[in-house]
């Protein structure tokens, strides 16, 4: 190369315009990975799961390696399958520089178990927990919870998605193959620097509003698109991002179906032409592919801040390709699962305000007006009690909320019937500026006045900050 076309490509790299160029995307048309299964060993009665937390290297901008972390994995991790029922053994293994913990989202376990700020592992450490699954089959997922530091971690890329299988989902006549008519889908939401760096660095705005990123990641891919040899696919959706909202459809609002929702089926499939799925929830999806077209699944992206003044725009999430028309899949069920109906409540109801700390726009986001202290047992559940927990948003934010231990129901929104979406198991609520959300749950099997539970806003910025309160069962 000639020293001055040296130069002038020198020139060029420097030049404000070209840096502001994003580099093509590695995964950009080609076909999906989606994360591997995960079966475990089988042991008597159980299952054991090996994780190892890993600091990798990922290619998510063409020729750039990105510093990520990943479970079993350079980013995200494997999915976990377990049958209801069984006795699972997860064994963590950190081999990160930093104390982490692996949490898991939906699980009705001991606290001890849970995987949340009270149950760091050291760098270097192991950490095992052991809990029957007592779960209906559904889409549940685990990710760090480290005190403080959960947004940065999962962020990084420390979380991954378990598969809960039963006789009764079984039994149906629905798409479950996977990598053929069942997919998992996790979605998040990235910024990257011009080197590729995927940096947690966020500023006040991200610290209100939850991180929102300009580039949409499907198991830490963009711009894949998802072949299909089938005429209906089975969409498991996970919201993996830290602080984006995502109202999910399909381009054109072609309808599908929803069949479940974050703790496993619902009663009877509900169409829709769009899913409000907000960081933590899943649902399951079912597209009809027997056109023969391509179908766009796009989401348009909000942060918990201004919901109503705007979004932060409509992102092209992947595009669902069939390989070729085919006869109209059969009629689905009209009763998918049978739900027990929402239990009474014989405990106490609690409300709880979601606000912000002080006046005006200083303050943090939290709950009663007090931030999480980790040293203090918020409040005390006796076990066995069917409690009514109300929240009520009095900020300006969308706020999603998030339980531990339980499933919950929702029992009414502002006075009203849940739409049947959300009428089936829940562990996260949506709560917009100005509603009122009434809960029921039911504390059952697992007693100790030591660990806590945590509850918390699940847009991760918030939680890091304070938005979280601890009980214990006892
Ligand atoms: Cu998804 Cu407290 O967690
Ligand atoms: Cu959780
Ligand atoms: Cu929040």
């Amino acid at each position: 190369m000639t020293s001055s076309r040296r130069a002038f490509l020198t020139g060029l790299l420097a030049s404000p315009a070209l840096l502001r160029l994003r580099p093509a995307f590695a995964s950009e048309g080609r076909a999906l990975a989606l994360p591997a299964i995960e079966e475990g060993t089988v042991t008597a009665g159980g299952r054991a799961f090996d994780l190892r937390l890993l600091t990798g290297e990922t290619e998510f901008l063409a020729g750039l390696a990105t510093q990520t972390n990943g479970i079993n994995g350079a980013y995200l991790g494997p999915i976990l399958r377990a049958r209801a029922g069984e006795a699972l053994s997860l064994r963590v293994e950190n081999g990160l520089e930093e104390a982490s913990t692996l949490h898991w989202h939906g699980l009705h376990l001991p606290a001890a178990m849970d995987g949340g700020p009270h149950q760091p592992i050291a760098p270097g450490d192991s950490w095992t927990a052991e809990f029957p699954l007592k779960q209906k089959a559904g889409t549940f997922w685990f990710h760090s919870h480290r005190h403080g530091r959960t947004a940065a971690q999962v962020w990084s890329g420390l979380a991954g998605v378990i598969r809960v299988e039963d006789e009764e989902e079984g039994a149906l006549p629905l798409p479950r193959m996977h990598g053929e008519d069942d997919f998992t889908l996790v979605l998040q939401d990235r910024r990257f620097g011009a080197d590729g760096a995927m940096t947690y660095a966020p500023d006040m705005h991200d610290l209100m509003a939850g991180k929102v990123g300009d580039v949409m990641l499907v198991n830490g891919q963009v711009g894949a698109y998802l072949p299909v040899a089938a005429p209906l696919a089975r969409l498991r959706i996970l919201n993996g991002a830290n602080g984006s909202i995502y109202r999910l459809h399909v381009a054109g609002d072609v309808p599908f179906v929803q069949i479940a929702s974050d703790g496993g089926l619902l009663e009877a499939p509900v169409m829709l032409t769009e899913a409000l799925v907000a960081p933590g929830e899943r649902v399951e999806l079912l597209v009809d592919l027997s056109a023969g077209a391509p179908l766009m699944l796009r989401a348009e992206v909000y942060g918990a801040e201004a919901p109503f003044a705007g979004s932060n725009g409509v992102r092209d999430v992947i595009e669902i390709r069939p390989d070729r028309a085919r006869p109209a899949p059969p009629a689905l069920p009209d009763r998918l699962a049978v739900l027990p109906p929402v239990p009474d409540a014989t405990g106490a109801a609690r409300t709880f305000t979601l606000g912000m700390t002080g006046e005006g726009l200083m303050g943090t986001p939290v709950i009663d007006g007090t931030p999480y202290d980790h040293d203090r047992i918020d409040f005390t559940v006796p076990l066995g009690a069917v409690e009514t927990w109300v929240f009520e948003n009095r900020s300006q934010m969308l706020h999603p909320m998030h339980v531990h231990d339980v499933q919950f129901r929702i029992v009414s929104r502002n006075g009203q019937p849940p739409a049947p979406r959300e009428a089936g198991l829940k562990d996260v609520v949506l709560t917009q500026p100005g509603e009122r959300v009434e809960l029921r749950m039911e504390f059952t099997d697992y007693a100790d006045p030591v660990s806590p539970y945590m509850m918390h806003c699940h847009i991760l910025e918030h939680e890091d900050q304070g938005m979280m309160k601890q009980f214990t069962v006892v």
